[in-house]
């Protein structure tokens, strides 16, 4: 059997939580100040800059969609990208992973094995940008490229698309250019409703066997028809397009 084990994650907070139960507990009179301080930081600052490399790698694979949207929109009519959603993985699904993937839990481990602790999400209208907008970001020379899982051309059993894109990009520090991962997700508006959709459902508590099979399937189906309503207002687009260049 898999193992199940749940066993809660330790935030920052209750470490802190811990360690003042701990002096308490044993009442360590000759703690002083400085060295509870210096024990706090011992534990919590490496784990703060493990997160705060993420944060860093966000802010500069944002930047670079956000400069793409700007000179998109000087040169085609209008901004490729309706939105941006960026976050980190919260440590209760980074636990969740491990143990689902039998891993060690150690931030060595995070690092190696999970590609999604940095996550940024772009959507767009039109299903061209995607594609526009990925190839433009993979061809700047500081992107390294780790994985491409085109969810568009080939979508999941469930109906899901969209494109993912792992990521190395630099990050610069005091001292040191660091290589951080990014998971990057494109998918038009119409993908990420029925995303969203779909993501209640999945994590929806005491459905019944049979209506989950029942909704699956309708969800199946809207992705289906999303998808040809996708392709079809690209098409209008392309006619515009070139309706508006034969104009010029
Ligand atoms: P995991 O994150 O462990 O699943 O790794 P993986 O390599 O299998 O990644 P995958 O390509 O399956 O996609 C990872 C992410 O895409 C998930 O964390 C979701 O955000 C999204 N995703 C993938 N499949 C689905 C799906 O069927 N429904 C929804 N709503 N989201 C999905
Ligand atoms: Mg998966």
């Amino acid at each position: 059997m898999e193992n199940k084990e749940i066993i809660p994650a330790r935030t920052p907070d209750d470490v802190v939580r811990e360690i003042a139960d701990f002096t308490q507990r044993i009442k360590l009179d000759n703690f002083t100040e400085e060295s509870f301080i210096d024990m706090l930081d011992e534990q919590l600052l490496p784990v703060e800059k493990f997160f705060a490399d993420y944060s860093c790698a966000i802010m500069e694979i944002e930047t670079k969609f956000k400069v793409l949207n700007e000179q998109f929109s000087l040169k085609y009519d209008g901004n490729p990208i309706e939105s941006i959603h960026s976050r980190i993985k919260d440590h209760n699904s980074i636990l969740k992973k491990l143990i689902k993937k039998n891993l060690p839990r150690t931030l060595e481990s995070i690092e190696e094995n999970i590609s999604d602790i940095a996550g940024v999400r772009v959507v767009c209208s039109f299903v061209d940008d995607i594609y526009r907008l990925a190839d433009c970001l993979l061809s700047q020379d500081d992107i390294e490229l780790i994985d491409r899982k085109d969810y568009i051309k080939n979508p999941k059993p469930s109906g899901y698309r969209s494109l993912h894109l792992i990521v190395r990009v630099p990050i610069f520090l005091e001292n040191e250019k660091k290589m951080v991962k990014v998971e990057v997700q494109l998918r038009t508006i119409a993908m990420d409703f029925w995303a969203s959709l779909e993501h209640k459902m999945r994590y929806k508590k005491n459905i019944q066997p049979e209506l989950l099979e029942k909704l699956s399937k309708e969800l199946t189906d809207c992705a289906d028809m999303s998808a040809s309503l996708d392709s079809r207002m690209q098409n209008i687009r392309n006619v515009l397009n070139s309706s508006n260049n034969q104009d010029m």
